[in-house]
């Protein structure tokens, strides 16, 4: 019999709803309709939806971008397609946090993809063309988050991978609930080595405490090689180590 104080997330609802503001929507479907991602959605325990900018462009082009004031080249997404695609989505929930992907912003990390897995309703606004209007970023967006020091073409990607770090995070999201606090970062150390059989690979041979099934043992080893690991291949992380 099912044990009644456990949820079952087949039937839950909805853990987090994701907006995503792109004018490239065909970049999104495909990294987010796999895997992991796929099975959420389909459990509802993620509600992704994503919205093409250009629904709300201007005129009979549907414009979304122009040119910036002050002649610099480059085209400059403009405020008023942004913001009432916003009013549009506010009018039905309200919102923990309204993303903005750009290389400027804060640099993503596990961190950040804890905390915003908690949260119910999250937008992410996809940067695009030169920039976007300096009054989005100052009166719509809360936060700007960079997935590293290098330019993408746009935020689209930076958004894919923003979401696939939060909905793995979501309770039943994973198969093996544990997983997802065993992976790289969760503890501030690098996941220690893994392997799967055969045990002997042209005499290449997986460490023998992995085969002795005395758990504690097995820990002691894998907290060990964590340590070893994350000492080699990322110290700052060790420097940094909060602890979150
Ligand atoms: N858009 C372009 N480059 C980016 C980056 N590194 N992170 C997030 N969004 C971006």
């Amino acid at each position: 019999m099912k044990n009644s104080n456990i949820r079952n997330y087949d039937y839950f609802c909805i853990i987090m709803r994701i907006d995503i503001i792109t004018v490239l929507p065909e970049l999104l479907e495909s990294p987010l309709s796999h895997s992991i991602i796929k099975r959420a959605r389909a459990k509802s325990l993620a509600e992704i939806v994503i919205h093409d900018l250009r629904t709300y462009g201007k005129g009979k082009y549907l414009q979304t971008d122009d040119y910036s004031f002050g002649g610099d080249a480059g085209m400059v997404m403009m405020i008023e397609p942004v913001y009432n695609l916003l009013e549009d989505l506010k009018k039905d929930r309200l919102y923990d946090e309204i993303l903005y992907t750009s290389p400027d912003g804060e640099l993503f990390s596990q961190k950040e993809a804890n905390r915003l897995s908690c949260l119910q309703n999250i937008i992410i606004l996809c940067g695009h063309y030169k920039g976007i209007d300096q009054r989005i970023r100052d009166h719509l967006i809360t936060k700007e988050i960079s997935i590293g020091d290098y330019v993408l073409s746009g935020g689209e990607l930076a958004a894919a991978v923003i979401t696939d770090a939060l909905v793995r995070l979501l309770p039943g999201a994973l198969s093996d609930e544990t997983s997802a606090l065993t992976d790289s970062f969760q503890d501030g150390l690098l996941a220690p080595p893994i392997y799967t059989r055969p045990a002997n690979f042209r005499g290449w041979k997986v460490p023998e405490v992995l085969l002795c099934g005395d758990p504690v043992k097995i820990r002691t080893w894998q907290e060990e090689k964590s340590l070893d690991r994350t000492e080699r291949l990322r110290p700052d992380l060790l420097k940094n180590n909060s602890g979150d």
